[in-house]
């Protein structure tokens, strides 16, 4: 170290307030935040004892489920596809992973580093996998697990699980969804649709800080865990030894991110507040006016079909002379606006347009829109003036016209 840098003083903590319409992490309510700097107890306090049921009957709630092993795992997104395939799958087993994109890609390599075979159905980025791809590919062998994501964050597609559902029931087999991009923004019910494992991530549309991995374990996925020949190769991440402290003797398991938990909670709390089905609608609403708007300035989007376009990230093609990263440098230097680029094939490619939360609001599809077309025009796009958000409001005024007529 020099003299010089020994002297540098590092100033406050002073993050820039961005409004964060990405993929994740989302813009943060308020409410959240002050949650977050609560003040910190032991994890063991009796208080927090408390907290930690609510956390639990929240999540339930969010995840529509009476499963007993309910918990958020502290860890990211990543951390629940690892626990999923790491307590399900041993040696001598096969398994199904359905990938479309980057996420589910993830899901199938961590699934080749347990001693499980693992068989790859692939669907385009852009598209969601058939499930009559993977009655194909399961026909004639005993599958064990079939894993895949509901929402695919790189390529914006969300899988109707359904028929995935009979599929695995066909093998016998257990079912395994990310929810990580989808939870609390697609209609989903984890009891009803009978999803044997299911997790999330706190940044996406729950609006919580990253770092958390909401997880549901269904009773027959708790049989098959009870039944394993050895030991999961994770400690951290052993979802029974784990449920020592999340189930009913609260026993010592990891110092959880105490700060985090209450984040969530109150994450949740506000979403139960707002009733999930109103929270799906809020996503479909708001994702239709934000298409209408980017289509009426003349871009194109990734996902063809409408069925298959997840509420929360809208894809969008990047014009041909418009420089990728330049854009969103001004987008985010001119209006403190962060939308993503594409990842793995889709980099340099498209646009990520991430509606979650609370960050899915219409004054903020209104602004993007306004700034797209201004940075779009200041740096050689063509677009015409006013076209994206006259396009939005239309598409406001006929779903606010279409709840008119159904209530009268
Ligand atoms: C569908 C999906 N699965 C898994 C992940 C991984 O989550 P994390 O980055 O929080 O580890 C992401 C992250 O964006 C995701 O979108």
């Amino acid at each position: 170290m020099t003299a010089e840098s020994l002297k540098t003083r590092i100033g406050e903590l002073a993050p820039p307030m961005r409004l964060m319409m990405t993929p994740g992490p989302s813009s943060i309510d308020p409410r959240v935040y002050r949650a977050l700097s609560a003040p910190v107890v032991g994890h063991i306090d009796p208080w927090f004892k408390t907290c930690m049921d609510e956390t639990q009957i929240l999540l339930r709630q969010v995840f529509q489920t009476e499963n007993r092993i309910t918990m958020p795992l502290s860890a990211s997104g990543s951390g629940g596809i690892e626990a999923s395939v790491l307590n399900t799958l041993e040696e001598g087993d096969e398994a199904i992973i359905c990938v479309n994109g980057y996420f589910s890609e993830r899901m199938y390599e961590i699934a080749t580093r347990t001693p499980a075979k693992i068989v790859k159905v692939e669907a385009p980025y852009g598209k969601a996998v058939d499930a009559e791809d993977v009655r194909k590919a399961g026909a004639g062998r005993k599958i064990k697990v079939v894993g895949l994501a509901h929402g695919e964050t790189s390529s914006g597609v969300v899988t109707a699980l359904d028929p995935f559902r009979k599929v695995a029931d066909e093998f016998g087999a257990l079912l395994i969804v990310d929810t990580v991009a989808s939870l609390a923004a697609e209609p989903l019910d984890v009891d009803k649709q009978r999803l044997d494992i299911v997790f999330s991530g706190s940044q996406k549309a729950l609006s919580a800080p990253p770092g958390m991995s909401p997880i549901t374990i269904g009773a027959h996925a708790e049989e098959v865990l009870k039944s394993r020949k050895k030991k999961v190769q994770s400690w951290y991440f052993d979802l029974t030894t784990a449920m020592n402290y999340w189930g009913k003797d609260r026993l010592y398991h990891h110092t959880p991110p105490i700060s985090l938990i209450y984040a969530l909670r109150e994450a949740m709390r506000l979403t139960m507040e707002e009733g999930l089905e109103v929270r799906w609608e809020r996503h479909r609403v708001n994702q239709l006016a934000l298409i209408a708007g980017i289509e009426a300035m003349g871009l194109e989007l990734l996902v063809k079909k409408p069925k298959e376009r997840l509420v929360t990230v809208t894809p969008v093609m990047i014009p041909a002379g418009v420089d990728d990263v330049k854009y969103r440098n001004q987008l985010l230097d001119e209006f403190n606006i962060e939308i993503a680029g594409g990842i793995g094939p889709l980099k340099g490619k498209i646009w990520r347009l991430g509606l979650m939360g609370y960050c899915a609001q219409k004054a903020n599809v209104l602004l993007l829109l306004a700034a797209m077309e201004k940075v779009m025009v200041d740096q050689g796009g063509r677009v015409e003036a006013g076209a994206g958000v006259a396009a939005a409001i239309r598409s406001y005024a006929g779903i606010e016209a279409e709840v008119v007529t159904s209530r009268a």
